[in-house]
């Protein structure tokens, strides 16, 4: 169960890299979306760390949160850091734009002394809102025909557990929300009776239904084995391993299909130095713990680089590296 198995499998549609700060996740998922382009698949790399790095790791300018084309492979890549104040500016905008009875509730509010309908709306968004529409953005790429496959270059381990948590959060305030606007709703069709008032439609509903089955959606993504695969990245430390088990733990828990685990910065036999050699004494016994606690899944070892792994003619080495 190589890496090369998920470049052939056209099935795949998301790939997602996911471990502990500084392991290597921004690296692989930049080499995996480079092989997957280069095989001749339309490929999406996205960032969904804050902490934008693929740019670094490209070598290309891709920030701005819109999707960018990348330059100097053969194939199509193309890459999208995600903005969640973008995001949540645009669900806004939907909110707003959504009707014409909007502006009308607004104005019959305001001549009745009501509180502003839209500072409601926008005050009980809440936090982790912004991050669960960049998601829900995110996993649009995955449907939509334009790209072959996704490869998610995620945040460390906490904040991506709670980006996956995300689904069933926005359930619940979508819920509410739909709700409360159903209130409104009703109150405001009284008031325009009394003004003897038009019956136009209100698409703000419409926005949040669409929302509501998107985050449906996101959830069978995320569980379907076919299409999705997490790939947790390690390196031979006893605290990546402890955090590699929790976030191998969180996953099962969420049903996340996981196959293959890498062990990345792995030290060399052949080094001619003591510190290094010493430094893989220690690496060894923690290898034989993951070889040991993860043996159900097929490890991909990697060695530590003279240098940093920064461009595309270096991500070309290690995509060479995690496939052989
Ligand atoms: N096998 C490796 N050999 C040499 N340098 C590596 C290797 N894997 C990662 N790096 C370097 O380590 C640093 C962190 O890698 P990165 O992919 O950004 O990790 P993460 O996204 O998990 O924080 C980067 O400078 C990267 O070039
Ligand atoms: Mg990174």
């Amino acid at each position: 169960m190589s890496l090369q198995s998920i470049i052939d499998d056209h099935q795949k549609k998301a790939l997602w890299v996911g471990g502990k700060g500084g392991v290597g996740k921004t690296s692989t998922a930049s080499a995996l979306a480079l092989a997957l382009a280069e095989s001749g698949r339309n490929t999406l790399l996205i960032s969904t760390d804050p902490a934008h790095s693929i740019s670094d790791s490209l070598g290309q300018d891709v920030s701005g949160g819109d999707i960018v084309k990348v330059e100097g492979i053969e194939g199509n890549l193309s890459a999208l850091e995600i903005d969640p104040a973008k995001a949540i500016e645009e669900f806004k905008e939907n909110l707003d734009s959504g009707s014409d009875s909007m502006n009308e509730l607004k104005s019959s509010m305001s001549m009745l002394g009501l509180d502003d309908i839209n500072e409601t709306i926008t005050e009980s968004i809440p936090p982790g809102m912004d991050e669960a529409l960049s998601l829900a953005k995110a996993i649009q790429y995955i449907e939509n025909d334009e790209f072959d496959i996704v490869v998610f270059d995620t945040a460390p381990t906490g904040h991506t557990l709670r980006l996956l948590a995300l689904p069933d959060f926005l359930d619940s305030f979508i819920g509410k929300l739909m709700k409360m606007r159903v209130r409104i709703s009703n109150m405001f069709s009284s008031i325009r009776g009394l003004f003897g008032g038009s019956g136009e439609k209100d698409t703000s509903m419409e926005v949040m239904d669409k929302l509501k089955e998107s985050v449906k959606n996101i959830k069978e993504h995320l569980q379907d084995p076919y299409m999705t695969e997490f790939i947790i990245v390690t390196i031979p430390t006893l605290m990546a391993v402890y955090e590699s088990k929790r976030l191998l733990a969180s996953l099962n828990q969420f049903n996340i299909p996981i196959r293959r685990i890498i062990v990345n910065q792995i030290v060399p036999e052949t080094i001619d130095c003591k510190f290094c050699l010493s430094r893989r004494a220690s690496q060894l016994e923690t290898l034989e713990q993951i070889e040991d606690y993860f043996g159900d899944f097929a490890l991909i070892r990697i060695q530590q680089q003279e240098d940093e792994i920064r461009g595309i003619e270096s991500l070309r080495n290690l995509s060479r590296m995690l496939l052989s």
